[in-house]
């Protein structure tokens, strides 16, 4: 069999852990961005993000698309940052799972550091000795809205640390977790829970799912932390919510659009913790996705379903 050639959007590390993991393949690095032009015989489409959060998307595929290629690989799970008719030809699958660990860990650090007022109780000088009070987070609820690789990562660890786990997915699939409970509705999700992990693609269904009617039975206190898409949240009910005390910190790694435009009011509130979409940024997420494209390419060379296929009518 001769090599598979793949055209890769992603940096020269990247690229050379896949062909690491891959084995017998010849990738080829590619400019970001819809390609004009692919290699003749690449296969394979290695996609890195068409645009960010907010931004226009190409509405047209460029003369010639899909080339020669038979499956593109997205470097994301989302598929917000791609135009639509990137999935109307070959196969598409998404970079699920990859960063899920990171993610998760950076959702508890969130829960962990508002218990511990990190980073208030590191002092710098010794008129500032005195102690503050803190919290547990061993005996509080956290609730995950999305039950995916993200969700699926999260619950131990949470549990590990003594928090009670509830969820709420779209499908009818069951939760396997054990000692997760599986709630009906968001609104109940929010109502039961300290902390609300939100997990869930951007999609028609969950645009604004944490609207104002969501946040007024949100339990008093609640810390909201999103790791997954800014347009799940109303930011005008939010900061409401956040004014208002029912919301006592938010915590959010992304947001719609990103970059923010400068004096956007979630810079400069107090009860904001804004971090520039960086909850995925650890090495392990691109070795990860080399690892799975890797078991994928095993698939599509012996012509088998690969995984983590995007279902555009579903929207993740
Ligand atoms: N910050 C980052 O850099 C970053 C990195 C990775 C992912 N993300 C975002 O996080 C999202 C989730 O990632 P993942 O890896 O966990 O994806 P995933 O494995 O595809 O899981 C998505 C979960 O969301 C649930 N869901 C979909 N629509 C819903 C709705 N209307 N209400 C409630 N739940 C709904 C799904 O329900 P079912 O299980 O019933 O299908 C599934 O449990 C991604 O789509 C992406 O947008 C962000």
């Amino acid at each position: 069999m001769g090599k598979l050639l793949v055209a890769s959007q992603l940096n020269e590390t990247f690229n050379a852990a896949l062909a690491q993991h891959a084995g017998d393949v010849e990738i080829v690095t590619v400019p970001p961005g819809p390609p004009s032009v692919l290699p003749r015989a690449a296969e394979v489409f290695v996609a890195a993000p068409f645009r960010k959060a907010g931004g226009a998307l190409p509405p047209a595929p460029p003369p010639g698309w899909p080339f020669d290629l038979r499956w593109v690989q997205l470097v994301s799970v989302g598929i917000d940052f791609y135009p639509e008719w990137l999935f109307q030809g070959p196969v598409v699958t998404s970079a699920r799972g990859s960063s899920a660990v990171a993610l998760a860990e950076f959702a508890l650090a969130a829960i962990l550091g508002a218990a511990k007022r990190f980073p208030d109780i590191w002092i710098d000088r010794a008129e500032r000795w005195a102690p503050t009070q803190l919290s547990l987070v061993s005996g509080t609820t956290l609730g995950l809205v999305g039950f995916g690789a993200i969700g699926e990562a999260l619950a131990p660890r949470a549990q590990a640390l003594g928090l009670t786990v509830l969820a709420v997915r779209r499908s009818d699939a069951p939760i396997r977790a054990p000692g997760v409970e599986r709630v009906s509705s968001v609104a109940e999700l929010v109502e039961r829970s300290d902390h609300v992990v939100l997990a869930a693609p951007a999609t028609r269904e969950t645009f604004h799912i944490i609207d104002r009617a969501t946040l007024a039975r949100a339990k008093p206190g609640l810390h909201l932390i999103n790791v997954a898409r800014g347009a799940l949240i109303d930011d005008d009910a939010l900061l409401e919510a956040l004014d208002d005390g029912r919301v006592s910190l938010a915590s959010l790694d992304v947001t719609y659009p990103e970059p923010l435009p400068p004096g956007h009011p979630y810079y400069a509130h107090p009860k904001v913790r804004l971090s520039p979409h960086t909850s995925v940024h650890t090495p392990d997420t691109r070795n990860n996705l080399a690892a799975r494209f890797a078991e994928n390419l095993d698939r599509f060379r012996q012509g088998a379903a690969l995984a983590d296929v995007i279902d555009l009518a579903r929207g993740y």
